[in-house]
């Protein structure tokens, strides 16, 4: 790359060389700042991820104007600037810096020292994690760095003090905004123009520090640390915990186990349904089939047998032995209601069951013009007959619950 080519594609980067910014963010804090006004009044400061500097030269700047706004008018005490950064930082006259971790608490306890008995007007946070290009990864690393700076802000800031920091603006930001109003009555997410549009960045400014009643900050660990903490020492409003309730005990079955029909000595027995489908979603494909039935073929021939290729071609992923149930159930419901009858045959003789029956049935006949087709309208019937075949054999294997559906389950019970 060219000595000036990052010159020529990036306005900001340019102009912050040819201004004296130590970076081209210098633009998005200004940029904020002419929409939110947040250095009015403002004449303690604390940068956080502040290197190589550019934020910390805009407050010094800022500051310092409000100082010599604020001597005009009577005494005035001399700004102050605390920056914090990972990375070392050049010096910059006017600003206190530390070299830190800020979801460390140690980096934390510094920062609070600085302002022993004193508190600052504005917390400010541009801190970026070095992408991974994990997203997920990247974009809760950087939240992690928001809730730290929010903890710092939550031990230094006056009441009524600004909180201005970097956010992602990706699927879960609203946790983020949820967490942040409950500190602050005023919440707004901007994106200054000097912050590219490629970028999913963009800054929360949280205005009038009100933290609520009874709230003591603390250091017990919000953060990425893999340390143990006592939250028994949280008390109040500071440790809300909404009760976790387990209901039944370990004699009770688990809901996530398989149990076998014949469980604890008990010989499984079906049962009817308590109440039956009103509209199930095979009755049309019933009712469908039972027509076309009567337009093509008068008579039912139950012994008619499935070619084993038609009945292949047919149902791709079905299992054979499916089908031979059907039948089975087919023919054992027709002995049954010329014979004597059976727990099946009485059901059959139902009026509801006839017509699966006659589902079957028809089911049956539609299999014998399948093997036979050979024009165009022929193949539409088989892609019919297809679908009535599946309807059935998944009532059969689902064992739905319908009345109607008995026969399609003794033909599953058959399998
Ligand atoms: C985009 S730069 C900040 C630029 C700065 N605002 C300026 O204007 O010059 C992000 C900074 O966050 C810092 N950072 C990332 N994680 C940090 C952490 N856990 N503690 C302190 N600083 C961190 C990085 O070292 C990096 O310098």
């Amino acid at each position: 790359m060219g000595k000036t080519s990052k010159d020529k594609r990036d306005i900001y980067y340019r102009k912050a060389k040819e201004e004296g910014w130590r970076a081209r963010s210098a633009f998005k804090l200004l940029q904020i700042d002419s929409e939110c006004q947040i250095f009015d009044g403002v004449s303690k400061a604390v940068d956080l991820c502040a290197a190589p500097g550019s934020w910390s030269q805009v407050l010094a700047r800022k500051l310092n104007e409000n100082y010599q706004e604020a001597l005009k008018e009577g005494p005035a005490s001399p700004p102050k600037i605390v920056a914090v950064d990972l990375q070392a930082m050049a010096p910059l006259e006017g600003v206190i810096q530390l070299q830190g971790d800020i979801t460390n608490t140690s980096t934390a306890e510094q920062i609070i020292a600085h302002f022993d008995n004193t508190r600052a007007d504005l917390v400010v946070c541009d801190g970026a994690p070095d992408v991974t290009g994990l997203h997920d990864m990247d974009i809760f690393i950087q939240s992690q760095l928001l809730l730290a700076a929010l903890n710092i802000a939550t031990h230094i800031l006056r009441p009524g003090g600004t909180f201005v920091a970097k956010i992602f603006r990706a699927k879960d930001v609203s946790l983020l905004y949820a967490q942040l109003r409950i500190f602050f009555p005023y919440v707004y997410c901007t994106k200054p123009s000097s912050s590219r549009n490629s970028s999913i960045e963009a800054f929360v400014v949280c205005k009038d520090y009100s933290p609520p009643e009874g709230y003591e900050p603390n250091m017990l660990n919000p953060w990425l640390t893999e340390e143990p903490c006592d939250f028994e020492k949280l008390t109040g409003v500071n440790r809300v915990v909404v009760p976790f309730v387990v209901c039944g005990d370990l004699s009770q079955p688990d809901s996530d186990m398989c149990y076998p029909l014949n469980y604890e000595g008990k010989e499984y027995k079906y049962h009817e349904p308590v109440q039956t489908p009103i509209a199930p979603p095979y009755e049309e494909a019933l009712l469908i089939s039972r027509r076309r039935a009567e337009k093509n073929v008068s008579t039912f021939d139950d012994s008619t047998d499935f070619s084993e290729i038609d009945v292949e071609a047919a149902i791709e992923h079905e299992n054979k032995s499916s089908i031979s149930g059907i039948k089975w159930a087919l023919n054992s419901a027709s002995n049954n209601s010329d014979n004597q009858p059976s727990t099946s045959a009485k059901t059959v003789q139902d009026e509801d069951s006839g017509e699966a029956i006659d589902g079957l049935q028809n089911l049956y006949q539609l299999d014998i013009s399948v093997s036979d087709c050979s024009t165009e309208n022929e193949y539409k019937d088989e892609s019919l007959a297809n679908d009535m075949k599946r309807v059935l054999i998944v009532s059969a294997n689902n064992d739905f619950d319908n009345e109607s559906n008995t026969v399609a389950k003794t033909a599953n019970d058959a399998l």
